[in-house]
């Protein structure tokens, strides 16, 4: 029988994906000598709002220079733009063997493999040595955790002293349940909700001390709302999260946005400093 892991890891699945987005990028003509990250923002950011958010979340902090670890990075998009955008050096790891192979010929395509490393692991054991990063970073992967407690304290440990842990993430927002598929998880056993408060105790008891929280709830909504509107008009993009979800693309999404709506789940982000 599968394990959690196996689970979460299948369901995610999506094998030859980065051969998968190389044909697209062919097609829309582009020389793949010459690919920029804006070429694959629309794959590459797997969570509401995309590439905006992440560089509003970086640009909350202080990242020039410093030693940056992504929790559960996906296809890496983060850590890219990071590393770019904001002159540090990112290290991704995640559950997903496909996701950390496409993610590491990513950043070889759009020449940033010297700034950004990929390691395949899992986020509640991280192969890392105590006090090892500035910064933490984690967008859209505890959903898919079932010890909040032993994910904290993971992040907390490999954290230095004074370093800062940023989160952007899917809470639950009362106790209405929930409906599935959702882009996490295509049924209840592989996701474990809780709400932002239950983290912020978790957090408080690790000794973190919390800096910034915002509501990102109505800007979520406003996002998934204009996607819908130029989803009918146009159709699913050549390089865009249906990449990541196929079929099962428009379900999910309108889904989680009904779940927004309904005030069900929320969005949240924010900035812990390591006492
Ligand atoms: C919705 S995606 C978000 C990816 C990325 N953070 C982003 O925003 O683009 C969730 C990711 O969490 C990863 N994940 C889930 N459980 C994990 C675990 N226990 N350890 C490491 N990664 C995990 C999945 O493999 C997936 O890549």
């Amino acid at each position: 029988m599968e394990n959690l892991n196996q689970v979460i890891e299948r369901h995610y699945l999506k094998e030859g994906l980065f051969e998968d987005i190389l044909g697209r990028l062919m097609d829309q003509g582009l020389d793949l000598n010459s690919v920029n990250r804006s070429d694959i923002a629309g794959v590459d950011e797997f969570h509401v709002r995309g590439a905006a958010v992440s560089k509003e979340l970086a640009q909350a902090t202080n990242l020039n220079g410093l030693e940056v670890l992504d929790v559960g990075c996906g296809l890496g998009g983060p850590c890219r733009m990071m590393a770019d955008e904001f002159n540090c050096n990112v290290t991704g790891i995640d559950l997903s063997n496909e996701y950390i192979r496409t993610a590491r010929a990513l950043s070889k395509l759009v020449k940033l493999d010297h700034r950004t490393k990929f390691v395949v692991g899992n986020a509640t054991n991280l192969p890392f040595d105590d006090s090892s990063f500035d910064v933490v970073w984690t967008q859209h992967v505890q959903m898919n955790i079932p010890d909040k407690k032993k994910f904290y304290s993971e992040i907390k440990r490999v954290l230095k002293p004074g370093g800062h842990f940023l989160y952007y993430d899917i809470f639950k927002d009362n106790d209405i349940e929930v409906e599935y598929p959702m882009p996490w998880a295509s049924s209840a056993n592989h996701s474990f909700l809780f709400k932002s408060n239950a983290m912020n105790d978790i957090l408080n008891e690790l000794g973190f001390e919390r800096s910034v929280i915002t509501n990102q709830t109505k800007a979520g909504i406003d996002f998934f709302e204009a996607l819908v509107t130029k989803l009918k008009a146009f159709g699913p993009p050549k390089i865009g999260l249906n990449v990541l979800m196929g079929e099962s693309t428009k379900p999910k999404l309108l889904n989680l946005l009904s779940h927004l709506k309904s005030e069900a789940l929320m969005l949240e982000s924010g900035i812990y400093k390591k006492a």
